[in-house]
């Protein structure tokens, strides 16, 4: 699987298992901004350890809403700087519930079971403004070294539409400041957070963002941004918490750390060989894109690439 030519073909073979799928699912509209997206977009594409980069599908170029693969890349930063202190904030188990939900939250006396689902990554971005005093800022700043476009931004259309239909996630902030365990104003803090979820990035340049982790923990400039413990750790919490009450499913059928967004991207990592994206509109019922999950379910199928 070094060869130029056995990804080219692999990717095919992808596109191949997916092509007759495209277009299914349901694109999110509970934030009425991210439902202005055609059902029928699909992109895929693969980056190299070696530095190599193949994609396939007519939008691998196209850029997406990030939504909540954000939330890998602000608790890297967050592990980078705080070390395991965010650990005595939010737990590190599977919910077994949706990423929004409200009630595990107050039996749990406000600490989030993981950073993957919402009130997790919250508490997150609190944490990154704590020590950054940009939460944002210093995501978009990562994410433009890493992929090496300094022109990626936040959507903003997508970030006011999550903030005028955000009572979910302010329920969510509100709740877990009751029990304590927010530090700075609960508004500034989901303004961050609205803001993060709603950059946009294409295949090609997920893809190259998750180097970061299928080089455990390396940046593209050389320097080491986490430890290869925490990249590991990381990377394991993305497995079992990455795609929100499916992660078991995900485990099962693609067996590779995921995380998935509801803009319809999901990351994908082999650990030491390539970081993987897929994009794909369609949700299923939990939340995660049907054509992209398809698409990494083949990829992993077809080279045997697993952690298992
Ligand atoms: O907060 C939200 O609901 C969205 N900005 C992100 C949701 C998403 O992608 C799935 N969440 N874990």
């Amino acid at each position: 699987m070094s060869d130029r030519d056995d990804y080219a073909e692999v990717l095919d073979a992808v596109m191949e298992r997916v092509r007759s799928h495209i277009g299914e699912g349901r694109v999110a509209d509970y934030i009425p901004e991210l439902a202005n997206v055609d059902p029928d977009e699909f992109g895929f594409a693969v980056a190299t350890v070696d530095g190599d980069l193949y994609s396939v599908g007519d939008h691998s170029r196209t850029r997406f809403s990030m939504q909540s693969i954000t939330k890998v890349f602000t608790l890297a930063l967050v592990m980078s700087r705080s070390g395991d202190s965010v650990w005595k904030r939010v737990h590190r188990e599977p919910s077994g519930n949706s990423f929004n939900s409200l009630y595990q939250l107050e039996f749990e006396s406000g600490v989030p079971r993981n950073p993957m689902i919402n009130p997790g990554a919250l508490i997150v971005t609190d944490q990154l403004l704590s020590d950054t005093g940009d939460a944002v800022g210093a995501l978009g700043e990562l994410l433009c070294a890493e992929t090496g476009d300094p022109d990626l931004h936040t959507d903003n259309l997508v970030a006011r539409s999550e903030d005028e239909h955000g009572d979910r996630n302010r329920s969510l902030a509100y709740l877990m400041s009751s029990f304590g365990n927010m530090r700075n104003p609960v508004p500034e803090v989901l303004d961050h957070y609205f803001r993060q979820c709603a950059i946009t990035v294409s295949c090609e340049e997920l893809a190259r963002v998750g180097l970061l982790l299928a080089r455990h923990g390396r940046r593209a400039d050389g320097s080491q941004l986490l430890s290869r413990s925490d990249a590991r750790r990381v990377m394991a919490v993305m497995l079992t918490c990455g795609t929100y009450d499916a992660a078991g499913e995900f485990a099962y059928r693609v067996g590779l750390p995921c995380k998935s967004g509801v803009g319809g991207g999901i990351l994908a990592i082999v650990p030491g060989r390539c970081s993987v994206a897929a994009w794909g509109p369609g949700l299923d019922a939990k939340g995660n894109s049907v054509t992209a999950a398809l698409a990494l379910e083949a990829f992993t199928d077809i080279t045997n690439c697993s952690v298992f």
